[in-house]
Protein backbone atom coordinates (compact mmCIF):
# COMPACT_ATOMS: atom_id res chain seq x y z
CA UNK A 1 0.00 0.00 0.00
CA UNK A 2 1.25 3.10 -1.02
CA UNK A 3 2.42 5.62 1.82
CA UNK A 4 4.02 8.83 1.85
CA UNK A 5 5.59 10.75 5.26
CA UNK A 6 5.94 14.60 4.48
CA UNK A 7 8.29 14.50 7.16
CA UNK A 8 10.28 11.49 6.04
CA UNK A 9 14.14 11.71 5.69
CA UNK A 10 13.58 9.47 2.90
CA UNK A 11 11.40 11.87 1.18
CA UNK A 12 13.23 14.10 1.22
CA UNK A 13 16.58 12.35 -0.70
CA UNK A 14 14.25 12.11 -3.30
CA UNK A 15 10.66 13.38 -3.43
CA UNK A 16 9.53 13.67 -7.00
CA UNK A 17 9.00 9.20 -7.86
CA UNK A 18 6.42 9.65 -4.83
CA UNK A 19 4.86 13.31 -5.90
CA UNK A 20 4.29 11.54 -9.36
CA UNK A 21 2.29 8.74 -7.86
CA UNK A 22 0.43 11.24 -5.13
CA UNK A 23 -0.60 13.62 -8.51
CA UNK A 24 -1.70 10.37 -10.58
CA UNK A 25 -3.34 8.04 -8.31
CA UNK A 26 -3.89 9.98 -4.33
CA UNK A 27 -4.46 13.42 -5.78
CA UNK A 28 -6.09 14.35 -2.30
CA UNK A 29 -4.12 11.98 0.04
CA UNK A 30 -4.80 11.18 3.85
CA UNK A 31 -0.84 10.16 5.20
CA UNK A 32 -1.61 8.59 8.11
CA UNK A 33 1.95 8.61 9.44
CA UNK A 34 1.53 12.72 9.31
CA UNK A 35 -1.60 12.89 10.35
CA UNK A 36 -2.52 15.30 7.33
CA UNK A 37 -4.06 15.72 4.38
CA UNK A 38 -1.39 16.24 1.35
CA UNK A 39 -2.58 18.08 -2.40
CA UNK A 40 0.23 17.70 -4.91
CA UNK A 41 -1.82 18.73 -8.16
CA UNK A 42 -0.94 22.57 -9.21
CA UNK A 43 -4.63 23.29 -9.67
CA UNK A 44 -5.64 22.07 -6.49
CA UNK A 45 -2.48 23.94 -4.76
CA UNK A 46 -3.16 27.10 -6.53
CA UNK A 47 -6.85 26.95 -5.51
CA UNK A 48 -5.83 26.22 -2.01
CA UNK A 49 -4.07 29.26 -1.94
CA UNK A 50 -6.42 31.47 -3.00
CA UNK A 51 -9.42 30.38 -0.54
CA UNK A 52 -7.61 31.37 2.47
CA UNK A 53 -11.17 31.33 3.88
CA UNK A 54 -11.46 27.72 3.75
CA UNK A 55 -7.48 26.81 3.74
CA UNK A 56 -6.32 28.68 6.79
CA UNK A 57 -2.34 30.35 7.72
CA UNK A 58 -3.72 30.93 11.31
CA UNK A 59 -2.51 27.67 12.40
CA UNK A 60 1.00 28.31 10.96
CA UNK A 61 2.06 27.66 7.33
CA UNK A 62 5.44 25.37 8.28
CA UNK A 63 5.39 22.33 8.41
CA UNK A 64 6.53 21.93 12.19
CA UNK A 65 5.54 25.37 13.67
CA UNK A 66 7.32 27.38 16.25
CA UNK A 67 5.37 28.29 19.17
CA UNK A 68 3.75 31.38 19.60
CA UNK A 69 4.09 32.31 15.73
CA UNK A 70 0.72 30.95 14.62
CA UNK A 71 -1.97 33.36 14.34
CA UNK A 72 0.80 36.90 14.80
CA UNK A 73 3.25 36.69 11.95
CA UNK A 74 2.53 37.54 8.03
CA UNK A 75 3.09 33.83 6.87
CA UNK A 76 0.64 32.43 10.23
CA UNK A 77 -2.48 35.15 9.70
CA UNK A 78 -5.14 34.95 7.46
CA UNK A 79 -6.64 38.54 5.77
CA UNK A 80 -7.71 41.16 7.05
CA UNK A 81 -5.01 40.43 9.56
CA UNK A 82 -2.64 39.13 7.32
CA UNK A 83 -3.33 42.25 4.43
CA UNK A 84 -2.92 44.98 7.07
CA UNK A 85 0.15 43.12 8.05
CA UNK A 86 1.85 42.79 4.79
CA UNK A 87 0.52 46.20 3.57
CA UNK A 88 2.79 47.91 6.49
CA UNK A 89 5.27 45.22 5.78
CA UNK A 90 5.71 45.97 1.96
CA UNK A 91 5.62 50.02 2.89
CA UNK A 92 8.54 50.06 4.55
CA UNK A 93 10.16 47.07 1.48
CA UNK A 94 9.22 50.13 -0.63
CA UNK A 95 11.01 52.95 1.22
CA UNK A 96 14.08 50.58 0.94
CA UNK A 97 14.46 51.27 -2.64
CA UNK A 98 16.02 47.81 -4.28
CA UNK A 99 17.73 49.83 -6.56
CA UNK A 100 20.12 51.66 -4.05
CA UNK A 101 21.12 47.43 -2.89
CA UNK A 102 22.43 46.23 -6.25
CA UNK A 103 25.87 48.03 -5.56
CA UNK A 104 26.38 46.17 -2.54
CA UNK A 105 24.61 42.94 -2.93
CA UNK A 106 27.35 43.01 -6.06
CA UNK A 107 30.40 43.92 -3.71
CA UNK A 108 28.90 41.29 -1.29
CA UNK A 109 28.90 38.64 -4.24
CA UNK A 110 32.36 39.67 -5.50
CA UNK A 111 34.04 39.33 -2.28
CA UNK A 112 32.32 35.76 -1.38
CA UNK A 113 33.53 34.63 -4.69
CA UNK A 114 36.97 35.73 -4.54
CA UNK A 115 38.38 33.41 -1.99
CA UNK A 116 37.26 30.39 -4.61
CA UNK A 117 39.81 31.16 -7.22
CA UNK A 118 41.95 28.97 -7.98
CA UNK A 119 40.27 25.78 -5.49
CA UNK A 120 40.13 22.77 -7.25
CA UNK A 121 36.55 21.90 -5.12
CA UNK A 122 35.09 23.77 -2.26
CA UNK A 123 31.57 23.87 -0.31
CA UNK A 124 29.68 25.84 -2.40
CA UNK A 125 27.28 26.24 1.06
CA UNK A 126 29.85 26.88 3.45
CA UNK A 127 32.35 28.86 1.44
CA UNK A 128 30.02 30.94 -1.12
CA UNK A 129 26.16 31.17 -0.79
CA UNK A 130 26.08 30.84 3.54
CA UNK A 131 28.45 33.85 3.21
CA UNK A 132 26.83 35.55 0.60
CA UNK A 133 23.08 35.18 1.68
CA UNK A 134 23.60 36.46 5.16
CA UNK A 135 25.69 39.56 4.52
CA UNK A 136 22.80 40.21 2.00
CA UNK A 137 20.47 39.90 4.23
CA UNK A 138 22.20 41.74 7.10
CA UNK A 139 22.63 44.82 4.50
CA UNK A 140 19.10 45.05 3.37
CA UNK A 141 17.76 44.88 7.09
CA UNK A 142 20.20 46.93 8.22
CA UNK A 143 21.56 44.39 10.91
CA UNK A 144 24.71 45.59 12.95
CA UNK A 145 27.91 43.12 11.42
CA UNK A 146 29.89 41.05 14.02
CA UNK A 147 27.65 37.76 14.67
CA UNK A 148 26.43 36.86 11.12
CA UNK A 149 27.42 32.90 11.37
CA UNK A 150 26.07 33.28 14.72
CA UNK A 151 23.03 34.58 13.23
CA UNK A 152 22.52 32.13 10.39
CA UNK A 153 23.22 29.23 12.28
CA UNK A 154 19.98 29.74 14.38
CA UNK A 155 17.80 30.99 11.72
CA UNK A 156 18.54 27.42 10.00
CA UNK A 157 17.62 25.50 13.96
CA UNK A 158 14.55 27.47 13.49
CA UNK A 159 13.29 25.78 10.30
CA UNK A 160 14.55 22.15 10.91
CA UNK A 161 12.69 19.46 13.30
CA UNK A 162 13.07 16.41 14.41
CA UNK A 163 12.00 13.78 11.72
CA UNK A 164 10.84 11.13 14.41
CA UNK A 165 8.78 12.84 16.62
CA UNK A 166 8.05 15.25 13.50
CA UNK A 167 8.00 18.39 15.77
CA UNK A 168 10.72 20.92 17.07
CA UNK A 169 13.07 19.70 19.15
CA UNK A 170 14.23 21.95 22.37
CA UNK A 171 17.42 23.31 20.47
CA UNK A 172 15.14 24.13 17.12
CA UNK A 173 12.45 26.63 19.92
CA UNK A 174 16.10 27.56 22.15
CA UNK A 175 17.44 28.95 18.49
CA UNK A 176 14.03 31.14 18.35
CA UNK A 177 13.78 32.63 21.76
CA UNK A 178 17.56 33.42 20.74
CA UNK A 179 16.33 35.17 17.01
CA UNK A 180 13.47 36.61 19.16
CA UNK A 181 16.21 38.32 22.03
CA UNK A 182 18.44 39.32 19.51
CA UNK A 183 15.51 41.12 16.50
CA UNK A 184 14.60 42.97 19.90
CA UNK A 185 17.80 44.06 20.85
CA UNK A 186 18.06 45.63 17.19
CA UNK A 187 14.94 46.88 17.00
CA UNK A 188 15.41 49.26 20.33
CA UNK A 189 18.57 50.28 19.10
CA UNK A 190 16.78 51.34 15.66
CA UNK A 191 14.08 53.03 17.54
CA UNK A 192 16.55 55.19 19.27
CA UNK A 193 18.88 55.90 16.33
CA UNK A 194 16.40 55.25 13.44
CA UNK A 195 18.87 55.15 10.05
CA UNK A 196 17.38 54.20 6.71
CA UNK A 197 17.03 50.58 6.67
CA UNK A 198 14.09 48.15 6.80
CA UNK A 199 13.92 47.35 10.42
CA UNK A 200 13.82 51.37 11.03
CA UNK A 201 11.11 51.33 8.61
CA UNK A 202 8.81 48.57 10.05
CA UNK A 203 9.57 50.10 13.54
CA UNK A 204 7.68 53.37 12.03
CA UNK A 205 5.75 51.72 9.56
CA UNK A 206 2.47 53.64 9.26
CA UNK A 207 -0.46 53.73 6.85
CA UNK A 208 -3.57 56.14 7.56
CA UNK A 209 -2.29 56.51 11.82
CA UNK A 210 -1.96 52.06 11.95
CA UNK A 211 1.40 51.24 12.75
CA UNK A 212 3.12 47.63 13.69
CA UNK A 213 2.73 47.33 17.90
CA UNK A 214 5.91 45.84 19.46
CA UNK A 215 5.42 42.15 19.37
CA UNK A 216 4.50 43.03 15.21
CA UNK A 217 7.36 44.27 14.48
CA UNK A 218 9.46 41.96 16.58
CA UNK A 219 7.66 38.73 14.88
CA UNK A 220 8.02 40.34 12.11
CA UNK A 221 11.59 41.26 12.17
CA UNK A 222 12.34 37.40 13.15
CA UNK A 223 9.98 36.22 10.56
CA UNK A 224 11.94 37.82 7.79
CA UNK A 225 15.37 36.89 9.04
CA UNK A 226 14.55 33.47 8.99
CA UNK A 227 12.77 33.39 5.82
CA UNK A 228 15.69 35.56 4.14
CA UNK A 229 18.38 33.71 5.15
CA UNK A 230 17.09 30.22 4.56
CA UNK A 231 15.05 30.84 1.73
CA UNK A 232 17.58 32.29 0.00
CA UNK A 233 20.74 30.33 0.66
CA UNK A 234 18.78 27.27 0.37
CA UNK A 235 17.32 28.13 -3.27
CA UNK A 236 20.94 29.19 -4.17
CA UNK A 237 22.02 25.51 -3.36
CA UNK A 238 19.35 23.98 -5.43
CA UNK A 239 20.32 26.34 -8.16
CA UNK A 240 23.70 25.65 -7.91
CA UNK A 241 22.72 21.72 -7.81
CA UNK A 242 20.47 22.48 -11.07
CA UNK A 243 23.40 23.81 -13.09
CA UNK A 244 26.10 21.33 -11.84
CA UNK A 245 23.66 18.81 -13.26
CA UNK A 246 22.86 20.34 -16.17
CA UNK A 247 25.97 21.17 -18.30
CA UNK A 248 24.35 22.48 -21.18
CA UNK A 249 22.33 24.92 -18.97
CA UNK A 250 25.79 25.95 -17.08
CA UNK A 251 27.74 26.20 -20.35
CA UNK A 252 24.69 28.54 -21.49
CA UNK A 253 24.19 30.88 -18.68
CA UNK A 254 27.78 30.90 -17.87
CA UNK A 255 28.32 32.32 -21.59
CA UNK A 256 25.37 34.53 -21.59
CA UNK A 257 24.53 35.98 -18.20
CA UNK A 258 21.32 37.53 -19.79
CA UNK A 259 19.54 33.68 -19.55
CA UNK A 260 20.29 33.83 -15.90
CA UNK A 261 16.66 35.07 -14.79
CA UNK A 262 14.93 32.35 -16.73
CA UNK A 263 17.15 29.56 -15.62
CA UNK A 264 16.28 31.38 -11.66
CA UNK A 265 12.57 30.78 -12.88
CA UNK A 266 12.98 26.87 -14.58
CA UNK A 267 14.98 26.29 -10.61
CA UNK A 268 12.25 27.47 -8.60
CA UNK A 269 10.03 25.08 -10.58
CA UNK A 270 12.30 22.05 -11.19
CA UNK A 271 13.95 21.61 -7.88
CA UNK A 272 13.11 24.21 -5.45
CA UNK A 273 14.04 24.70 -2.29
CA UNK A 274 10.52 25.71 -0.68
CA UNK A 275 9.21 22.07 -1.12
CA UNK A 276 5.78 22.03 1.40
CA UNK A 277 3.56 24.32 3.52
CA UNK A 278 0.67 23.73 5.92
CA UNK A 279 -2.42 25.41 6.24
CA UNK A 280 -5.79 24.23 8.52
CA UNK A 281 -9.18 23.59 7.01
CA UNK A 282 -11.68 25.95 8.61
CA UNK A 283 -14.84 23.68 6.73
CA UNK A 284 -15.11 19.93 5.53
CA UNK A 285 -13.87 19.58 1.80
CA UNK A 286 -14.89 17.83 -0.75
CA UNK A 287 -12.02 16.89 -3.18
CA UNK A 288 -11.39 14.32 -5.79
CA UNK A 289 -13.73 11.59 -3.93
CA UNK A 290 -12.03 11.95 -0.28
CA UNK A 291 -13.77 14.59 2.62
CA UNK A 292 -11.48 16.41 4.35
CA UNK A 293 -13.05 17.17 7.44
CA UNK A 294 -12.76 21.12 9.24
CA UNK A 295 -9.93 21.57 11.33
CA UNK A 296 -7.76 18.84 9.32
CA UNK A 297 -4.11 20.03 8.72
CA UNK A 298 -3.18 20.08 4.84
CA UNK A 299 -0.05 20.26 3.23
CA UNK A 300 0.36 21.79 0.00
CA UNK A 301 3.06 19.98 -1.71
CA UNK A 302 4.86 23.23 -3.57
CA UNK A 303 7.65 21.02 -5.12
CA UNK A 304 5.33 18.38 -7.02
CA UNK A 305 2.46 21.42 -8.17
CA UNK A 306 5.79 22.30 -10.33
CA UNK A 307 6.34 18.67 -11.47
CA UNK A 308 2.57 18.51 -12.68
CA UNK A 309 2.47 17.81 -16.26
CA UNK A 310 -1.05 18.51 -16.27
CA UNK A 311 0.25 22.28 -16.10
CA UNK A 312 3.99 21.76 -17.74
CA UNK A 313 4.68 19.66 -20.33
CA UNK A 314 7.98 17.20 -20.00
CA UNK A 315 7.92 18.53 -16.56
CA UNK A 316 10.83 16.58 -15.41
CA UNK A 317 13.23 18.02 -17.67
CA UNK A 318 15.16 21.29 -16.69
CA UNK A 319 14.76 23.75 -19.68
CA UNK A 320 15.74 27.21 -18.96
CA UNK A 321 14.20 28.28 -22.11
CA UNK A 322 10.79 27.01 -20.48
CA UNK A 323 10.19 30.49 -18.70
CA UNK A 324 7.44 28.54 -16.35
CA UNK A 325 4.46 30.71 -15.76
CA UNK A 326 3.05 30.98 -12.44
CA UNK A 327 5.32 28.63 -11.06
CA UNK A 328 4.85 27.63 -7.20
CA UNK A 329 8.71 28.11 -5.89
CA UNK A 330 7.36 31.48 -4.04
CA UNK A 331 4.21 30.02 -3.41
CA UNK A 332 0.63 31.82 -4.63
CA UNK A 333 -2.08 33.12 -3.47
CA UNK A 334 -2.75 36.08 -0.10
CA UNK A 335 0.66 34.29 1.10
CA UNK A 336 2.80 34.42 -2.65
CA UNK A 337 6.44 35.47 -1.30
CA UNK A 338 7.24 39.21 -0.03
CA UNK A 339 10.80 38.66 -0.83
CA UNK A 340 10.74 37.76 -4.81
CA UNK A 341 12.36 41.32 -5.61
CA UNK A 342 15.08 41.08 -3.63
CA UNK A 343 15.23 37.31 -4.15
CA UNK A 344 15.42 37.52 -7.94
CA UNK A 345 18.33 40.02 -8.03
CA UNK A 346 20.75 38.45 -5.32
CA UNK A 347 20.67 35.21 -6.79
CA UNK A 348 21.39 36.59 -10.37
CA UNK A 349 24.57 38.96 -9.26
CA UNK A 350 25.74 35.92 -7.06
CA UNK A 351 25.79 33.66 -9.96
CA UNK A 352 27.31 36.53 -12.46
CA UNK A 353 29.91 36.79 -9.81
CA UNK A 354 30.37 33.52 -9.18
CA UNK A 355 30.61 32.20 -13.00
CA UNK A 356 33.13 34.77 -13.05
CA UNK A 357 35.28 33.60 -10.93
CA UNK A 358 34.11 30.05 -11.02
CA UNK A 359 32.92 29.57 -14.45
CA UNK A 360 32.46 25.63 -14.89
CA UNK A 361 32.10 22.89 -12.18
CA UNK A 362 30.30 19.91 -11.37
CA UNK A 363 29.16 18.09 -8.45
CA UNK A 364 31.74 15.85 -6.44
CA UNK A 365 29.05 13.62 -3.83
CA UNK A 366 26.09 11.77 -6.29
CA UNK A 367 24.42 11.38 -2.51
CA UNK A 368 23.64 14.50 -0.54
CA UNK A 369 22.87 15.06 2.94
CA UNK A 370 19.74 17.31 3.02
CA UNK A 371 18.83 19.53 6.07
CA UNK A 372 16.41 17.81 8.27
CA UNK A 373 13.53 20.15 7.58
CA UNK A 374 9.88 18.92 6.31
CA UNK A 375 9.12 22.29 4.54
CA UNK A 376 12.16 23.57 3.25
CA UNK A 377 14.72 21.16 1.31
CA UNK A 378 18.13 22.02 0.56
CA UNK A 379 21.59 20.13 0.68
CA UNK A 380 23.17 20.25 4.30
CA UNK A 381 27.05 20.75 2.15
CA UNK A 382 27.08 21.01 -1.48
CA UNK A 383 30.92 19.98 -2.67
CA UNK A 384 31.47 21.15 -6.27
CA UNK A 385 34.75 20.75 -8.09
CA UNK A 386 35.63 23.03 -10.72
CA UNK A 387 36.74 21.81 -14.06
C1 LIG B 1 14.70 32.29 -3.50
C2 LIG B 1 14.40 32.62 -2.27
C3 LIG B 1 13.01 32.48 -1.68
C4 LIG B 1 12.07 31.50 -1.86
C5 LIG B 1 12.19 30.27 -2.75
C6 LIG B 1 10.92 31.85 -1.05
C7 LIG B 1 9.74 31.11 -0.99
C8 LIG B 1 8.60 31.47 -0.30
C9 LIG B 1 7.36 30.74 -0.31
C10 LIG B 1 7.10 29.44 -1.05
C11 LIG B 1 6.47 31.42 0.47
C12 LIG B 1 5.01 31.04 0.72
C13 LIG B 1 4.79 30.38 2.08
C14 LIG B 1 3.39 29.85 2.27
O1 LIG B 1 2.73 29.46 1.30
O2 LIG B 1 2.92 29.77 3.43
C15 LIG B 1 7.16 32.59 0.97
C16 LIG B 1 6.60 33.54 1.79
C17 LIG B 1 7.31 34.59 2.33
N1 LIG B 1 8.62 34.95 2.04
FE1 LIG B 1 9.85 34.05 0.75
N2 LIG B 1 11.18 33.02 -0.40
C18 LIG B 1 12.45 33.43 -0.76
C19 LIG B 1 13.10 34.55 -0.32
C20 LIG B 1 12.61 35.44 0.60
C21 LIG B 1 13.32 36.58 1.11
C22 LIG B 1 14.74 36.98 0.70
C23 LIG B 1 12.48 37.20 2.00
C24 LIG B 1 12.69 38.43 2.82
C25 LIG B 1 13.69 39.22 2.82
C26 LIG B 1 11.23 36.43 2.04
C27 LIG B 1 10.15 36.74 2.81
C28 LIG B 1 8.94 36.06 2.78
C29 LIG B 1 7.79 36.44 3.60
C30 LIG B 1 7.70 37.60 4.56
C31 LIG B 1 6.76 35.51 3.30
C32 LIG B 1 5.33 35.50 3.88
C33 LIG B 1 4.42 36.30 2.99
C34 LIG B 1 2.97 36.27 3.44
O3 LIG B 1 2.56 35.31 4.11
O4 LIG B 1 2.22 37.21 3.09
N3 LIG B 1 11.35 35.38 1.17
N4 LIG B 1 8.46 32.59 0.48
Amino acid sequence: MFAFDPYSPVVDADPFPDYRTLRDEHPCFWSHEAQMWVLSRYADIVSAGQDWQTYSSAKGNLMTELPGRAGATLGTTDPPRHDRLRGLVQHAFMKRNLETLSGPIRDIGAACAAPLAGRPSFDFIGDFSSKFTVRVLFAALGLPLGNEAEVREKALLMVQSDPTTRAKAPQHIAAYQWMQDYAAGVIAERRANPVNDLISHFAMAEIDGDRLDEREVLLTTTTLIMAGIESLGGFMSMFALNLADHAEARRAVVANPALLPDAVEESLRYNTSAQRFRRCLQRDVELHGQTMRAGDFVCLAYGSGNRDERQYPNPDVYDIARKPRGHLGFGGGVHACLGTAIARLSVKIAFEEFHRVVPDYRRVREHLAWMPSSTFRSPVRLELAAH
